[in-house]
């Protein structure tokens, strides 16, 4: 199936590992030319660097923080400089930090705030003008089974992730005459740096094995395995593609039946 991708240009934000990197590799596969960031730039530059020679599509990482309005303003006026246009956008960035409601101070909060919520508030509205003046968008926001049900102890993340969700429902019924697309798709567990930290810490705070730490987590799970940053990956490359064309306001669990309740 031809996805309609070839030539189109993304911005794919904190892509230089895990599961905006899956995305910009997908993306790249089909064509796509790039900008990817993320805050370190060796990593980020080799991710460019791994995905050009393989694919052979123009790759452009800049190195940023998502949670700084003003690096996010340099994103997009670079963005611009080198494309001229943003034809997909994908919001992601790092995961607020663990905790309990009464482990959180004022000073969390409002670092949660502007890395979950208000980088994509900020990469939305800047893309936006550009994609209503040609008449075509696509924006997918990532986000976590924490929207459908909430996660012990990620308390950050049960609390600001559904504004995203809520986000993406509206915006996608302002912006659909404009045919700019707006759909979210929540990770369950996929095989990242970042949860390899977390069965890390887990094992070693109970004092047990990280296998039997993964044997909890997958118990969990129907499909009966953690997933791969790339099936993820493939749902997201298919919303931002020609063939999703009536797919909007749309939330999509990829989590391998983790959710249970109704979706
Ligand atoms: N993996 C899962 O199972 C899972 C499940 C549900 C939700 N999620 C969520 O999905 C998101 C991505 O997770 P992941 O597993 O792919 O994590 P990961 O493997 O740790 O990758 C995170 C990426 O984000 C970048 N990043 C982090 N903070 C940033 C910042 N402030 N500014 C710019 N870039 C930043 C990182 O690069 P730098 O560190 O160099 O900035 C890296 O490229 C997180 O929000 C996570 O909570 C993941």
């Amino acid at each position: 199936m031809d996805l309609g991708l070839k030539n189109k240009v993304a911005l794919v934000a904190a892509s230089s590992k895990g599961l905006g990197k899956a995305i910009a590799w997908g993306l790249a596969r089909e064509g796509t030319k790039l900008v990817i960031c993320a805050r370190h730039k060796e990593v980020l530059e080799k991710t460019a660097d791994d995905i050009f020679l393989k694919t052979g599509v123009s790759v452009f990482p800049l190195s940023i923080d998502l949670s700084e309005s003003d690096q996010i303003d340099w994103l997009i006026s670079e963005t611009f400089d080198l494309f001229g246009r943003v034809d997909i956008l994908v919001t992601n960035a790092g995961g607020p930090p663990p905790g309990y409601f009464q482990d959180l101070q004022e000073v969390d909060w409002q670092k949660a705030v502007d890395l979950t919520l208000m980088s994509v508030v900020r990469l939305t509205n800047a893309v936006i003008p550009g994609m209503r003046k040609q008449k075509w968008g696509r924006i997918i926001h990532l986000t976590s089974v924490s929207v459908k049900q909430p996660i012990e102890g990620l308390l950050l993340s049960n609390v600001l992730r559904p504004s995203i969700v809520g986000l993406t429902k509206s915006l996608s019924q302002e912006l659909a005459p404009h045919n700019i697309l707006v759909n979210s798709v929540s990770s369950g567990y996929c095989m990242t740096d970042r949860l390899r930290e977390l069965f890390r810490e887990k094992a070693k705070s109970r004092k047990t094995s990280i296998d039997k730490v993964t044997q909890e987590f997958v118990k969990e799970i129907p499909l009966g395995r953690i997933g791969d940053p790339e099936e993820l990956a493939n749902v997201v490359v298919f919303l931002a593609s020609e063939k999703a064309s009536y797919i909007t306001g749309s939330n999509i669990q990829v989590d391998g039946g983790f959710v249970k309740g109704l979706p």
